[in-house]
């Protein structure tokens, strides 16, 4: 096994002053033993981890090494002797009649090619050789004495007991140290995703080994709930799960969207073992019991490493969190026939996938300016390996974000890169705070270009007020005009467009078809083919799209969607100019904030010019007529309301038929269409009545209303 996950740096430093650089080996151990018994604790004990599991890891696997390397530093009191930490006492303790184990680690294809060796070994069926190095297509593996292995996720949650007597859930209980874990049944049994009881003929007792975690989008609309509440967040959806298995209040758990996946047996009586693990899964799933589908059944080292290699593939799609795959012996005789090694199994395997969350210290937090002016603080990082790639920036968001995780320059904090999310800080180690470290103070003045800035009433987001006086915004503008969905200018990337703003050349986008070859082949690193490339791209977009053009003009809140939105409903450049709030409120999925912004925007008289000077420019596309808009569902219809209505005030009533398009009248004629009557209606519905126009009621009214609307949108019959 490797002691660390490949490229990741060395486990964090120590807090100030613990350990020499040019300790002894006997040292460090004890150094390693004293902050792995700390780590422990705040995680298994206190649910309130402070280093990411990866760095716990690695501290674990260093010592590990360092007591195989040194035995005579081996002793019984070593945390590798003994797994996790001590119950909470608030729980009854439940011992394991069948002791609850951890896998052994590896990262490297190697690890899994050795381990592979080992188990084709122990099962006296391999050459000690390793496979010969031409074997590119894992022949060796395909030959019919290649070990069969079960490969499953490695869930990133907790371990959870689950017992079962003549199939009705008994007892559930957390790991523990292993051979003494919690009581949590009451907990438990709020879990919806665990059966309380089994399907089909059970076996006397059962005791089903597996993982309590939370799907992600579950938690992270826990975490909405629980910042709405003033509540704690949670740091990822393993400390949410652990948090909330831990309340000594079920009602609370019961509220906290937990799952499970079953993958192990404990203690069975009153049945035979299955064969192989993957058929003990089907058994479950056949119980009842939630299994997870993401599992295949392979043979030899080559097959393993694919199923590694699919999954890390598809690791971020999943809706839940892993932190790698296991491999297990599928033959249960087999597994027998391999056995145990100290605290974990020979005959499987966890190969972990590089750390989405790591520490690393803030160097500074700086601001950036976004196009329309948003201004977001961003931490500097010291370098790290996370989520496979090395980062040195952080969003922090907004001054709020960083207020409420309590960030400050010079702090450890976690470091979490997911995917191709931009990474993010999750949350400050407090205890690793320096003397030094000094809060972050938002500017009053924008960075760039020294306006004031603004934060509005109830927007998280600062906002420089410079406009397009703002070299920032400016820049991010021209970037959002150039890219390939708004108008498509390829070769008009960053470092030419921070060029053509600093040294003045553009200002606008319309100043972009101003541009010839030769001012653009004098910028730094621009050779002349490339500047006549683009200056061939800037031409050829000239010829666009309505909604393109809209989009490009870089809006607030105006996307593609809306952008197209808007071009379809208006047709042409000019209506959508001349267009007043209410009018863009008449579009499709145009709201409120749209239309001011889009007004907004209108109203500045530099906008219109810019506009002006691109069609001037000769940017242009097809125009079309207006969309066709529906007449309204009561067009047409008079209608007369009298009386006192049960629920909604005359008004109301009014306004509503108006908008629907129907004109409310004062006095009842033969041409009334309806009459709306409601308490102590007098001389208008006796008129009603002797002219024989219909009288409806206020629910009368509403399902006129109703009615109508259906028709318009075809959900009638
Ligand atoms: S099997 C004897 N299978 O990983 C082997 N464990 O370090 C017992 N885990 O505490 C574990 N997914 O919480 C096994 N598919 C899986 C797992 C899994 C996650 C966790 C489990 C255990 C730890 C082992």
């Amino acid at each position: 096994m490797t002691a660390k996950t490949p490229g990741a740096p060395a486990p964090a430093v120590a807090p100030a002053g613990a350990l020499p650089a040019d300790a002894t080996p006997a040292q460090r151990v004890q150094w390693l033993r004293a902050e792995i018994e700390r780590h422990s604790h705040q995680y298994y004990v206190l649910d309130a981890p402070t280093i990411p599991d990866a760095e716990y890891d690695a501290m674990f696997s260093e010592l590990q090494a360092l007591e195989t390397e040194h035995p005579d530093l081996l002793t019984d009191d070593s945390p590798t002797q003994r797994v996790g930490g001590a119950p909470l006492s608030a729980f009854d303790t439940v011992r394991h009649r069948v002791p609850m184990l951890s896998l052994n680690n590896g990262f490297e294809d190697e690890d899994v090619i050795n381990f592979d060796r080992r188990c084709a070994q122990g099962l006296g069926r391999a050459p000690a050789a390793a496979a010969p190095a031409d074997d590119l297509f894992g022949a060796a593996d395909a030959a019919d004495n290649a070990v069969e292995y079960s490969c499953e996720l490695k869930f990133d949650g907790l371990a959870m007991s689950l017992r079962y007597e003549d199939g009705k859930l008994v007892q559930a209980a957390t790991r523990g140290d292993g051979e003494t874990g919690e009581d949590v049944t009451a907990n438990v049994r709020t879990i919806k995703a665990i059966p309380l009881k089994l399907r089909g003929k059970a076996p006397a007792v059962l005791e089903v080994r597996g993982e309590v975690f939370m799907y992600r989008a579950e938690f992270d609309k826990l975490n909405a709930r629980q910042a709405d509440a003033d509540e704690k967040t949670f740091v990822n959806p393993r400390n949410a799960a652990a948090g909330s298995l831990r309340q000594l209040d079920p009602r609370i758990t019961a509220k906290r969207p937990l799952s499970f996946f079953a993958y192990g047996l404990g203690e069975l009586q009153g049945a035979d073992r299955p064969p192989t693990h993957s058929v003990m899964l089907d058994g479950f799933a056949a119980m009842g019991l939630p299994v997870c589908d993401e599992r295949r059944v392979v043979r030899g080292a080559q097959g393993l490493l694919s199923f590694y290699r699919d999954i890390g593939q598809r690791r971020d799609q999943l809706p839940y969190d892993i932190d790698g795959v296991v491999y297990k012996v599928n033959a249960i005789s087999e597994q027998e026939q391999l056995g145990f090694v100290s605290r974990a199994p020979r005959f499987a395997l966890a190969h972990k996938f590089p750390a989405q969350e790591m520490t690393t210290t803030v160097e500074d937090i700086e601001v950036q300016v976004g196009r329309t002016g948003a201004i977001t603080p961003v931490a500097r990082l010291a370098p790290v390996f996370v989520g496979g790639v090395t980062v040195t920036n952080a969003t922090l968001h907004n001054e709020d974000e960083i207020r409420r995780k309590g960030v400050h320059i010079g702090d450890t904090v976690i470091v979490r890169r997911a995917g191709d999310v931009i990474p993010e800080v999750v949350a400050v180690v407090l205890e690793r705070r320096p003397a030094d470290a000094r809060a972050f103070v938002m500017p009053t003045a924008c960075p760039v270009c020294g306006s004031h800035v603004e934060k509005l009433e109830g927007e998280a987001v600062a906002r420089c007020t410079g406009g397009l006086i703002c070299a920032a915004q400016r820049k991010q503008a021209l970037l959002h005009f150039a890219q390939r969905r708004a108008m498509d200018i390829e070769g008009l990337g960053d470092k030419v467009v921070e060029q053509l703003v600093d040294q003045g050349i553009v200002r606008t986008p319309a100043d972009l078809y101003k541009l010839g070859v030769a001012k653009l082949a004098a910028l730094d690193r621009m050779a002349d083919k490339s500047a006549a490339n683009l200056v061939q791209a800037i031409d050829a977009s000239r010829e666009t799209t309505l909604n393109r053009f809209i989009f490009a003009l870089g809006i607030r809140h105006v996307g593609e969607a809306t952008a197209k939105d808007l071009a379809k409903h208006f047709g042409k450049l000019d209506n959508l100019l001349a267009a007043d709030e209410a009018a863009l409120l008449e579009v499709n999925d145009v709201g409120p904030v749209v239309a001011q912004s889009i007004a907004n925007f209108l109203a500045e008289a530099h906008n219109v010019e810019v506009i002006e000077q691109l069609r001037a420019a000769g940017v242009h596309w097809p125009e079309s007529e207006p969309a066709a808009r529906a007449p309204l569902p009561l067009a047409g219809k008079t209608i007369v309301l009298t009386g006192t209505l049960p629920t909604m005030s005359r008004e109301d009533a009014k306004e509503k038929l108006e908008a629907a398009g129907a004109k409310v009248a004062g006095s009842v004629s033969k041409k009334t269409d309806y009459v709306v009557a409601g308490a102590e209606a007098g001389s208008k519905l006796e008129r009603a009545q002797a002219l024989g126009v219909p009288v409806l009621d206020e629910d009368g009214m509403l399902k006129l209303l109703a009615d109508s609307a259906a028709v318009q949108t075809g959900d009638a019959q």
